[in-house]
């Protein structure tokens, strides 16, 4: 295979997320979040795991910050917990919290390592749950205070944000299938949470400006490549409304359109009510305040036929027979190309980032101690060759994060799925870079591969 040559100023990252490996749920003074609450529920994650410990990273960050200064990493996307600096949602701030943020920056400024901040990757306070949580107006409200606070703290040194993780898997994984936090099930809340999450997005936007000058913000979208199984009318619309539910409905309003009729449309029919009544005056105004990048988070294609039974009010999905990875999702590197193409063409976003890419394979040590992990470098490969394809279509595709630095704690599947390219033992905290770690080295020093 002929070398393949990024441009030079692309960045090489890794990214993760506070619940996902911080651990210290409880200490210096941290609030309880929705996900701890969740956690914490008999019978809602895998195995019973919890992310009270985690990677332990809240006490191991310095040493994890050499471990991506040894990859060569250029940035680090992580994200922020919110109940860690406004344990009350709100009002009184804990000093401890927003300390631990400022070490972590230095840690990694010092290491020459760009910090890609993330401000909600899903631990919402669990008191403003309480109160309604994202279904309620005033938690959009609160968000924007949470800016406040963090980019003030921060804004001098992290240039590079973004407000929100997947808001779709927030409104349809935590209020629609109920398999996240906060688990409900309804498709109302699923709406307005969904519109309080681009709402509080969008007022969130001139905060950072002000705070952090010179940063550049955007938001982070996941999208599948959702296809329909056959050229049949009943497949071409099943798989419409997966995309539009999963897709349009962020993308489009962020862009200065309305929700997309079909889909009002379909959640109407679903719920047998009115559903927009949370959208007031002058919202979409300030939902499509101009942003500076999208992230796109890329995992798979997602086959769809009409005739498989849905989950209740989601619609019907069935992964192709290709190759998958041990998440069951299908392994597509097209998808990449295209949903990248789409994201500019469609809706002329001026620069990308691809901010969570990778593989789950449970692939450990070896008698020797190396763990190859074989398929997850191919992967990766795959992939950035699809993300180069597109960069040479004109896509201006500015960098590319891999989900994730480090085995982490996987949601509702808690830690029974690894998508790291650094191997956690969690009996031990010890970490071991696995092959794919080692081929990441060296496609970031040769900027290519
Ligand atoms: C994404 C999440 C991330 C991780 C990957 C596998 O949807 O943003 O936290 O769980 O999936």
């Amino acid at each position: 295979m002929t070398q393949i040559q990024f441009p030079k100023q692309f960045i090489w990252g890794a990214a993760t997320a506070s619940y996902q490996i911080e651990g210290a749920w409880q200490e210096d003074g941290k609030g309880e979040s929705i996900w701890d609450r969740f956690t914490h529920t008999p019978g809602k994650i895998l195995n019973g795991d919890t992310g009270d410990v985690a990677n332990d990273h809240y006490h191991r960050y310095v040493d994890d910050v050499a471990l991506m200064k040894e990859i060569g990493l250029h940035a680090y996307r992580f994200s922020t917990a919110w109940p860690r600096i406004l344990p009350q949602g709100r009002g009184k701030v804990n000093q401890a919290g927003l300390d631990f943020y400022g070490r972590l920056v230095d840690e990694l400024l010092e290491a020459g390592i760009t910090p890609f901040v993330t401000l909600y990757h899903w631990d919402l306070p669990q008191v403003l749950q309480d109160e309604g949580g994202w279904a309620a107006r005033s938690t959009a409200e609160a968000f924007v205070e949470y800016t406040d606070v963090i980019t003030r703290h921060l804004g001098d040194r992290v240039k590079n944000w973004m407000t929100f993780n997947e808001p779709s898997v927030s409104a349809i994984m935590g209020h629609l299938s109920g398999h996240h936090a906060p688990g409900l099930k309804d498709i109302e809340q699923t709406v307005s949470t969904a519109h309080h999450l681009l709402l509080a997005h969008g007022r969130a936007v001139p905060v950072i400006r002000r705070n952090s000058p010179g940063a550049e913000v955007g938001i982070v979208i996941n999208a599948n490549n959702i296809v329909p199984a056959s050229p049949s009318k009943a497949d071409r619309d099943a798989a419409r409304i997966g995309d539009g539910m999963w897709v349009r409905w962020f993308l489009d309003p962020l862009h200065g359109r309305h929700y997309p009729t079909d889909i009002v449309v379909h959640y109407e029919n679903q719920a047998n009510k009115e559903v927009l009544g949370c959208v007031q005056a002058g919202d979409f105004e300030e939902i499509s305040t101009p942003i500076d990048f999208v992230g796109l988070n890329y995992y798979m294609r997602q086959v769809v036929r009409a005739d498989v039974p849905a989950t209740k009010n989601l619609p019907p999905v069935v992964v192709a027979d290709g190759e998958r990875t041990e998440m069951g999702w299908e392994v597509y590197p097209d998808g990449l190309f295209k949903l990248l193409s789409r994201f500019h063409h469609e809706y002329q976003i001026p620069k990308l980032y691809v901010t969570e890419n990778g593989a789950s394979y449970s692939a450990g040590p070896d008698a020797d101690g190396r763990v190859r992990d074989v398929k997850r470098t191919q992967y990766l490969r795959d992939h950035y060759t699809s993300a180069k394809r597109a960069i040479d279509a004109g896509v201006p595709l500015a960098g590319y994060f891999v989900w994730s630095f480090i085995d982490n704690f996987e949601w509702a599947y808690g830690y029974s799925q690894r998508f790291g390219i650094i191997w956690n033992d969690y009996e031990t905290q010890e970490r071991i870079f696995k092959d794919s770690a080692l081929w990441y080295r060296e496609v970031i020093r040769n900027n290519g591969f």
